[in-house]
């Protein structure tokens, strides 16, 4: 599977991805480098990666601001950002598993949901906001989950997942709203990238639906044709991988 061009953003735009050792985030890197529209892409990982061609690699860790602060400085040292694209995200390590019920809440893991799904994100955002083009579209793009929408919820568990998830919903909303007052053609979005053949879910395929299981690729060209279509009248949503607002 392969993505389209991004025809919506300028000719030659730049590109970066947080996250780009993750199942969806590295198939993101790899079909934005074979759109021909694409100058560069900054793929941006916890550990280092092989690049070449108009990829350039740099490393990160959500924790650890001073490290988002050089990344962001490496990618915008030649000019404006068109796309940034924070496929991060944190459901389950060695450690963590999904809470089934309340009893199994956790000080410890609650904040490290928190400080991966939604402060690490808003702190890439704190950092490279400023640095998106002006005057023409630009899109920030942060992947979220279908499971943060309190309306939707009806399931419940998975408390730490769910939360702050919600929590970065929130905090799109806000930058997107700020990001108007700086770019009135901005687009500040959540993305719901569908159920995708990952590390992340792994452990819970089994109950998901013949059909309805993707592709990292095919789940990233689906995320790059979304994004090709969004306008500021979007911005603030949360919106999944077939172009479907998901209410908050
Ligand atoms: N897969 C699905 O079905 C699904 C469904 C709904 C939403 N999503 C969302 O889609 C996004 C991508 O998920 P995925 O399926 O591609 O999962 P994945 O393969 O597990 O990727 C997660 C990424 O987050 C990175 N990460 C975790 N902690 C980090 C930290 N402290 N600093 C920097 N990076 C960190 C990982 O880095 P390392 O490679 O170094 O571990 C990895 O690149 C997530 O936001 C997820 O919530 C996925």
């Amino acid at each position: 599977v392969t993505g389209t061009p991004l025809a919506s953003l300028r000719e030659g735009y730049r590109a970066l991805v947080f996250g780009a050792t993750g199942g969806i985030g590295e198939a993101l890197v790899s079909q934005l480098a074979a759109d021909p529209r694409c100058a560069n892409v900054f793929a941006v990982g916890r550990a280092p990666q092989e690049h070449g061609g108009k990829v350039e690699g740099a490393i990160f860790d959500l924790e650890d601001e001073a490290s988002i602060v050089d990344a962001v400085g490496r990618a915008t040292a030649n000019g404006e950002i068109d796309l940034v694209i924070v496929a991060t995200g944190l459901l389950h390590d060695d450690a963590i598993k999904p809470e089934r019920n309340w009893r199994a809440l956790d000080a410890d893991i609650l904040a490290k949901s928190f400080r991966i799904n939604a402060i690490g994100p808003a702190l890439v955002a704190k950092h490279v906001l400023t640095h998106l083009a002006r005057g023409r579209k630009s899109v920030f793009a942060a992947l979220s989950a279908r499971v943060s929408s309190i309306s939707d919820n009806r399931l419940g568990g998975w408390h730490a997942y769910r939360a702050s998830k919600a929590a970065l919903n929130m905090l799109i909303r806000n930058f997107a709203i700020e990001l108007a007052m700086r770019n009135r053609e901005a687009v500040c979005v959540g993305l719901h990238p569908g159920t995708v053949d990952t590390p992340m879910s792994r452990p819970f395929q089994a109950n998901v639906p013949d059909g309805k299981l993707f592709s990292p690729e095919k789940s990233a060209a689906c995320l790059i044709s979304v994004i090709d279509g969004l306008t500021s009248a979007d911005s603030g949503k949360l919106i999944a991988w077939d172009g479907a607002e998901i209410g908050f």
